[in-house]
């Protein structure tokens, strides 16, 4: 349970913060103040000894719990036999691949081991574009698929290429249902909405595309921009219309696979059938790994040495990977993130009667969004106010990502997929303190 022994942050995490921003560059952009130092299973301890329950887990990245036993033996382990051998096969690439296709559904049948996200989304279009006869990408406003010219020109954030040059043609970009603030959402029933935005492809087609249409490219729910969760009937609707399209559906589960969201992968709470997934974050649980997982169609389509990766399906990376999957398999940890997940959004919705300006609650499994506002009625963004509720979480010891979102109004809600009932409730009540706390001195 959290423990705090300085003010935050601490002497020792000032220290370092400063000589951080000496020698790295400002890009790094907003982190909280504090230093981690070392972390187990749900808690966090910085340099100046402090402990914080986590609602990071890294960067949605540790699902199962910190520097976990058997993961660490494991990866320690294989330190001691083999670190790259590139162009080789090993057991643990070869066991992993066939891992990533016995869990996924059955119709996926190849996995293809990269090292981060971004590389995963750049293969998955490279795949998808050589197996079609087209080039065009259809990606959604909000989405965020890496920060690799590719990737980011897929992507639907201003930030990731504001100031950074022309992005890469061929891309299109259509609204995502973000219920609470698209203008093409408002004064809609989901349904509606969601035939609204699904509409507006065909109009985005008919006056956009040149006629060489090869993939759409979605999250399964929007991650950067604030944990936006989609009607069930959108992304449905979606897969549909990729499929009377002869499209290629990418789904990019970086962030939303490996218990995430109470399911192995996001979409088993959807009845849809994308052709390529990318796994990232959670797969390695700590060490870089990702994947692109799909049918063998599309990714044989690229011919031999066409495509590899210095680091990818490095035999660490493997052994972590297969390591992260057997404790979620062995602990329940998919099940165990289905029932915390509900426990949180029942306390969310309960603080959000006494507090209004907590405008929006969005929870799947242990994926939160909470978005803040100055008053319901308006919905205006309240950035300040929302990094406020982080700095009073910090000072009595739990830890959250800064402020994400498209106005920086959201909190994300992360927390290791081990987390204990007695773990979440006092977080819960943490989390509850400090927005009252933030509201009163706000003066909203
Ligand atoms: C949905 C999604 N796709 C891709 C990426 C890119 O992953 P990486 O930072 O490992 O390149 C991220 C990272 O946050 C992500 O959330």
């Amino acid at each position: 349970m959290p423990k705090i022994v300085t003010e935050v942050p601490g002497p020792k995490s000032r220290e370092i913060i400063a000589q951080a921003e000496k020698y790295e560059p400002q890009s790094m952009g907003d982190q909280m103040p504090v230093v981690w130092d070392h972390a187990e299973g749900c808690v966090v301890t910085d340099v100046d000894g402090n402990e914080y329950l986590d609602w990071c887990s890294g960067v949605l990245v540790t699902n199962v719990g910190h520097c976990h036993p058997y993961y660490v033996e494991q990866v320690k382990a294989q330190c001691d036999r083999l670190f790259n051998c590139y162009d080789f096969v090993t057991r643990p690439r070869a066991d992993l691949a066939r891992k990533l296709v016995e869990i996924t559904p059955d119709y996926l049948d190849k996995a293809f081991l990269v090292t981060t996200g971004s590389d995963a989304t750049e293969a998955a279009m490279r795949m998808a574009r050589r197996v079609s006869d087209g080039f065009e990408i259809i990606g959604f406003d909000g989405a965020f698929h890496g920060r690799t010219y590719g990737a980011a020109s897929a992507g639907g954030m201003r930030g990731s290429k504001q100031g950074y040059g022309p992005m890469t043609p061929g891309f299109l970009h259509a609204p995502f249902p973000y219920l609470y603030r698209a203008p093409l959402c408002q004064g809609k029933s989901e349904e509606e909405a969601s035939q609204a935005c699904l509409e507006y492809l065909d109009w985005l087609v008919d006056r956009q595309s040149c006629g060489a249409l090869a993939a759409v490219i979605t999250e399964p729910y929007q991650g950067g921009a604030g944990g936006i969760i989609p009607p069930k009937s959108w992304i449905e609707g979606l897969d549909r219309w990729c499929k009377d399209r002869g499209l290629i559906f990418i789904l990019d589960e970086v962030q939303s696979s490996f218990g995430r969201c109470g399911k192995m992968f996001c979409m088993e709470h959807w009845d849809i059938k994308p052709d390529l997934i990318t796994l990232g974050k959670g797969l390695g649980s700590g060490i870089p790994c990702s994947a692109v997982v799909g049918r063998s169609e599309v990714m044989d389509a690229l011919p031999p040495g066409s495509m590899g990766s210095t680091n990818g399906g490095n035999p660490i990376s493997s052994v972590a990977a297969l390591a992260a999957i057997e404790i979620i398999e062995r602990e329940g940890l998919v099940e165990n993130a289905a029932r915390m997940g509900e426990l949180f959004e029942a306390r969310f919705l309960d603080i959000q009667q006494r507090v209004p300006q907590l405008g929006d609650v969005r929870v799947l499994g242990l994926m939160g969004g909470l978005e803040f506002v100055t008053d319901p009625e308006s919905r205006e963004p309240a950035p300040d106010l929302t990094r406020a509720v982080v700095s009073e979480c910090l000072k009595r010891g739990l830890i959250c990502i800064a402020p994400i979102g498209l106005y920086r109004n959201v909190i994300r809600v992360a927390p290791p997929l081990v987390i204990t009932p007695e773990q979440a409730s006092e977080s819960l009540d943490i989390f509850e303190e400090s927005v009252v706390e933030a509201v009163r001195a706000s003066g909203l």
